[in-house]
């Protein structure tokens, strides 16, 4: 009996794999690349410590002091990096958050470090209040009938002073994180009226209260010390209202979009980029972090491949932008 293959009109004329025979075809064919150039590296610069300190559960991610961001920020320009983004530790917390505005306050300061260290280098602001406040949440509280309140409107002057704070320490961008309706709006009104006309915002647009943001609060030290983030951050299982929030956020003039946490709402962004077409990050959390550096010290991933596997991920799900704690390392890895 002859072989099916053998007969003409059965013959298999789409092979695929034609195009992955050899390294240059797929060099040649391939559709997504990660470049230096998108990637945004944060750093955690505290005010409480006298040298560099680890973070233990973000293996290689350090607390810093000022002179050390610097000098940190200034090696990520020479390996090609063009931005980096900040979070304070400030020494004293409070329940105004008065150290997230203070013109001497700990972000404020660094950014005038970089900005000397590294002039080339876009310097990003997170600005929220969660590491500022003695409670840890992102906004002002209040104890209505025994449970607590996170007050939107209230906070949202807090807010604007903390961004028009950063600007005037020399940030190119803020980006608010907290997740109070109309914060966007307040920022660009208060950075506007304080003739900060071409700061940027990035606004955290669909953030969701994620169990992957675990790390980041041992290295911020902005846990909160009672209930949690879920009245203000997004509930995981809605999409629909991500994109609610994201056209929002445009409306009130955001300019970069960002989507967050990454790995697990690849879906949500895609379908921002998709529908608004606007300038689009992500943010590669802690946690995210955290798995991988775990699995590959255990020597059960391949640290390098899954980092560039995932930041190829981020690229083809519509990515302009991505923000992760891998930064420096993938700088080096692609000039190999
Ligand atoms: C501040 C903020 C958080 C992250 C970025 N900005 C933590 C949170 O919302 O609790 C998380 C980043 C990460 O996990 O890497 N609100």
């Amino acid at each position: 009996m002859p072989q099916p293959s053998a007969k003409p009109n059965q013959r298999l004329l789409k092979r695929p794999r034609r195009l992955r025979a050899t390294p240059a075809i797929r060099a040649l064919v391939r559709e997504t690349g990660v470049q230096v150039e998108d990637l945004i590296l944060p750093f955690f610069v505290s005010e409480k410590i006298r040298k560099k300190t680890p973070v233990a559960s973000m293996p290689g991610v350090f607390q810093l002091t000022v002179k050390e961001v610097a000098a940190e920020a200034a090696k990520a320009a020479k390996a090609g990096i063009r931005s980096v983004l900040l979070f304070g530790i400030p020494a004293k917390k409070d329940e105004r958050a008065s150290q997230a505005y203070a013109a001497d306050g700990i972000v404020q300061r660094a950014v005038r470090a970089i900005k000397k260290a590294a002039p080339g280098l876009v310097v990003i602001t997170d600005v929220c209040l969660c590491e500022y406040m003695s409670h840890g949440h992102c906004g002002i509280t209040e104890l209505e009938g025994g449970h607590l309140q996170i007050l939107n409107d209230e906070s949202l002057e807090l807010l604007a002073k903390t961004a028009v704070s950063h600007a005037a320490a020399g940030a190119d961008i803020v980006a608010p994180s907290d997740m109070m309706d109309g914060r966007v709006r307040a920022i660009r009104t208060a950075l506007d009226a304080a003739n900060f006309k071409h700061t940027v915002i990035m606004s955290y647009a669909a953030k969701f209260a994620s169990a992957f943001y675990g790390p980041f609060r041992d290295a911020a030290e902005s846990a909160p010390k009672s209930g949690d983030r879920k009245s203000y951050q997004m509930d995981a299982a809605n999409a629909l209202e991500a994109l609610r929030e994201v056209a929002l956020d445009i409306e009130e003039s955001a300019d970069i979009v960002m989507v967050k946490p990454g790995l697990p709402y690849l879906d949500i962004l895609w379908r921002v980029k998709e529908k608004f077409g606007m300038t689009t990050a992500v943010y590669n959390v802690s946690g995210e972090y955290a798995m991988v550096k775990t699995a590959a010290k255990n020597g059960w991933l391949n640290e390098r491949d899954t980092v560039l596997e995932m930041m190829t991920a981020f690229k083809r799900a519509g990515a302009d932008l991505i923000v992760t704690y891998w930064a420096q390392d993938i700088a080096g890895w692609l000039k190999k």
